[in-house]
């Protein structure tokens, strides 16, 4: 891959529902830059593996990812719990993130000529990803407050959910996407 050298560079990470995934499309859209939701990878690989129980494994997933378009990431059937919590599981596995990688730095470094530069928003843009971005930031709030907010965005889009139901998933995905081994969220100084 052939990085361009005349572009921004900008990463930010972010815990779920904090508001990261918000900044980076107004940055996106100001700067013109290309905007890529890590987060929403994930949850395609984490679609798949509910999809396909049996056949799930890494050449599917190495298929999906090279056939991957920014278009198909808009897909709404992505934003429901049951596919985060999925994508969490998934995003554990080391060699599925070295395949999502890939995929990131050719958007990250790579952008098409239209674009000033990217924006990558995720877990582990700033620690793994784009460590040399122009811009780093790290974005968080309550998990109260991410929980309001999520469980809004949810019913929005009519799915069926308490907010305490919502709270609970956030705070375990938190857990596992802290405390896991390869590629946590943390904030860097
Ligand atoms: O950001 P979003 O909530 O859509 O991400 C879904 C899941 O994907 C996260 O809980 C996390 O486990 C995983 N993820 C990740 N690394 C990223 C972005 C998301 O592991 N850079």
């Amino acid at each position: 891959m052939k990085k361009r050298k005349d572009i921004i560079t900008v990463a930010i990470d972010s815990p779920a529902a904090a508001g990261g995934g918000t900044q980076a499309k107004l940055i996106a859209k100001h700067y013109k830059l290309q905007h890529l939701d890590t987060g929403r990878i994930y949850r395609l690989i984490g679609k798949l593996k509910l999809e396909n129980p049996k056949k799930f494994n890494y050449s599917l997933i190495k298929k999906k990812i090279n056939n991957l378009n920014m278009n198909s990431l808009q897909n709404k059937k992505l934003l429901s719990d049951k596919v985060a919590v999925s994508a969490s599981i998934v995003a554990k596995n080391n060699k599925i993130r070295s395949i999502v990688h890939q995929f990131q730095q050719r958007c990250a470094y790579s952008p098409p000529l239209k674009y000033s530069g990217s924006v990558l928003d995720g877990r582990d843009i700033i620690t793994v990803q784009v460590k040399d971005a122009m811009f780093k930031f790290f974005i968080t709030a309550s998990l109260k407050v991410r929980a309001k907010r999520r469980y809004k965005e949810l019913k929005n889009l009519n799915k069926k959910n308490t907010l305490n139901i919502v709270l609970k998933s956030l705070k375990n995905r938190d857990k596992s996407d802290r405390k896991r081994k390869h590629g946590p969220l943390k904030k860097t100084r």
